[in-house]
């Protein structure tokens, strides 16, 4: 697929191609065509796509904020989702997980032994030691931006401690292992090679994902790899990096009554945060928070 040069470039920067993403394509070429795996163009992004991202992301960051401020021992995952469902309506967003795909609520909120898609519920009521997950995204105007962080609940045993500070710890070694022109196995094995040291291990079923003007986009992200292996790292591609840590086994399940709340398979805590990230020409940077 050759665009004249002086064509408008396939992005839809408005500007020609020879002066927009020419010298890209032509890099990723020399890429394919020695069999490496390279990102399609649908999800690489252009500037206005960038300032779309970082708009949503604000308002995911001050909803992430506020949780911070107001989650205590007391205090039913209801009432989160409300925090977060009225603070991202006033902020001109849309809470992006409420009907996703049948899922029920705005927001995600997972604790101790649940991965991840916790569901908020009226019954379910946070108490002093727990960890929990609170995974927020946010659309405006039609772009996406995913975050989540852990939230400790008064005092909590030192061992759940450690497995919230090695999970964070696991994120930032896969966003800094993100190179442009690297690949994405670099993130996974960076990810697995911290966990594992540490004595935990990596959730392999559920993964990180690109992300735009949809939820879930190319490519999927593994939180476990191989250096050198996995789809080129390219500048202006989005993705999250979300590693789930788990302080036993890696396996987990689906609860067949909701279809959604992912458990530990052997009862262990779990811990997870998210960012949403920015590949650059010169590194990486995060969008969301
Ligand atoms: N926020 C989750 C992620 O990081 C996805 C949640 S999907 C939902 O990809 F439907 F459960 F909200
Ligand atoms: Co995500
Ligand atoms: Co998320």
């Amino acid at each position: 697929m050759t665009i004249d040069r002086n064509a408008p470039c396939w992005c839809g920067s408005g500007k020609k191609y020879k002066k927009c993403h020419l010298s890209l394509d032509e890099k990723i070429k020399t890429y394919e065509l020695k069999g490496y795996e390279v990102p399609p163009r649908e999800i690489i992004k252009n500037e206005a796509d960038i300032a779309g991202m970082k708009k949503a992301a604000v308002v995911n960051n001050g909803a992430l904020d506020l949780v911070g401020e107001k989650i205590c021992a007391g205090m039913s995952t209801e009432e989160i989702n409300q925090l977060v469902h009225n603070y991202t309506i006033e902020h001109g967003g849309i809470p992006a997980p409420l009907n996703y795909e049948g899922y029920p609520k705005s927001v995600c909120v997972s604790i101790n032994n649940v991965v991840c898609h916790g569901i908020p519920s009226e019954d379910t009521i946070l108490k002093e030691g727990d960890i929990v997950n609170v995974d927020v995204t946010t659309i405006v105007d039609g772009y996406f931006a995913d975050a989540s962080r852990m939230y400790m609940i008064g005092k909590v045993s030192e061992e759940a401690e450690r497995l919230v500070r090695v999970a964070k710890e696991c994120m930032e070694k896969g966003i800094q292992a993100i190179k442009p022109w690297g690949f994405l196995g670099d993130i996974g094995a960076a990810v697995q090679e911290h966990a594992e040291k540490n004595g935990y291990s990596i959730v392999i079923d559920l993964g990180g994902h690109g992300i735009g003007k949809i939820f879930h986009e190319e490519p999927f992200v593994p939180h476990v790899g191989v250096r050198g292996e996995g789809m080129l790292l390219v500048p202006g591609m989005t993705l999250t990096v979300e590693p789930m840590v788990n302080a036993g086994g890696y396996e987990v399940y689906i609860d067949e009554e909701d279809d959604w709340t992912v458990y530990t398979e052997d009862g262990s805590l779990s811990a997870q945060w998210e960012h949403t990230l920015l590949i650059t020409e010169t590194g990486v940077e995060i969008i969301a928070h």
